[in-house]
């Protein structure tokens, strides 16, 4: 009898077999996000449509793909543009050449896209995202691990981009001191967080400008911009911050 066999019947369900022949049971939080992705967000782009606000223009393209693959890298590129755009960064070469994480990429195709030296995301679902076939083909490296505990060495990462994602990990201040430990001295942290929002099972944390600006106290922050935003693409009031922040020279 295989693991999966054994284990009760609401987690068997939602084993999910990995390419290290173990089987893992993903938690409410784990089964709800990956249900997002496979029946809502992949669903609409194998429906033929594009996800979000602007994409296709986003895209750099005049008119949406017939094909599934062509329309994920035109969602994938659309992303790159969106996280610069929110930025207010115009260089369009900025990723050119360094090493960029993503935390919390989800599917969407940020680090795949990302024309950087490497791209990294760091998901603690990107093995079952890849078993649910909803990862690109791409250079990029997916780390299946949560970011408050990142397998990679201090100091080595020139951009750090955290789009949506502070409030769906465990721990947001230690995701933070994670990210300022990747990060080379005069590195770049992109952090753009859905504010005030009520906590969710994909989403514990409810955070405020106030204290999102107290956990950075160890960066120094370049710019920052908020904007009224659905919440989680919804028709939620709700809003949003970005926050360009350099680890000091
Ligand atoms: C709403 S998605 C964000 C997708 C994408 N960044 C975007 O801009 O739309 C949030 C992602 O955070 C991931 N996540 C949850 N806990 C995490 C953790 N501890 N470390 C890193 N990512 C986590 C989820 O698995 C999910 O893929």
């Amino acid at each position: 009898m295989g693991v999966a066999a054994k284990l009760p019947g609401p987690a068997r369900r939602v084993a999910v077999r990995s390419t290290r022949g173990i089987v893992r049971a993903l938690g409410l939080k784990g089964r709800s996000e990956l249900a997002f992705w496979t029946d809502v967000w992949d669903r609409s782009i194998r429906d033929g449509n594009l996800w979000g606000e602007r994409a296709l223009e986003l895209s750099g393209d005049d008119s949406i793909a017939e094909d599934y693959v062509g329309r994920r890298w035109q969602q994938a590129r659309a992303e790159v543009n969106r996280v610069l755009e929110e930025a207010s960064i115009d260089d369009r070469n900025y990723f050119d050449g360094k090493v960029v994480v993503d935390i919390g990429p989800g599917c969407v195709g940020f680090p795949d896209a990302c024309p950087a030296k490497r791209s990294f995301g760091v998901d603690p679902l990107a093995e079952a995202y890849r078993e649910a076939g909803l990862l690109l083909e791409s250079e990029a490296v997916y780390l299946d691990v949560p970011a408050e505990d990142i397998p990679l060495l201090s100091g080595t990462v020139d951009v750090v981009v955290c789009r949506n994602s502070l409030d769906h990990v465990d721990r947001p201040t230690t995701v933070l001191s994670e990210i300022h430990r990747l990060l080379r001295t005069g590195g770049e942290l992109i952090l753009n967080v859905d504010l005030d929002h009520p906590a969710s099972p994909t989403e514990p944390h409810e955070i405020s400008r106030e204290s999102l600006r107290s956990w950075l106290a160890d960066f120094e922050i370049l710019r920052e911009q908020e904007w009224d935003h659905g919440h989680a693409g919804s028709d939620q009031p709700g809003h949003a911050i970005v926050i360009v922040a350099q680890k000091p020279l």
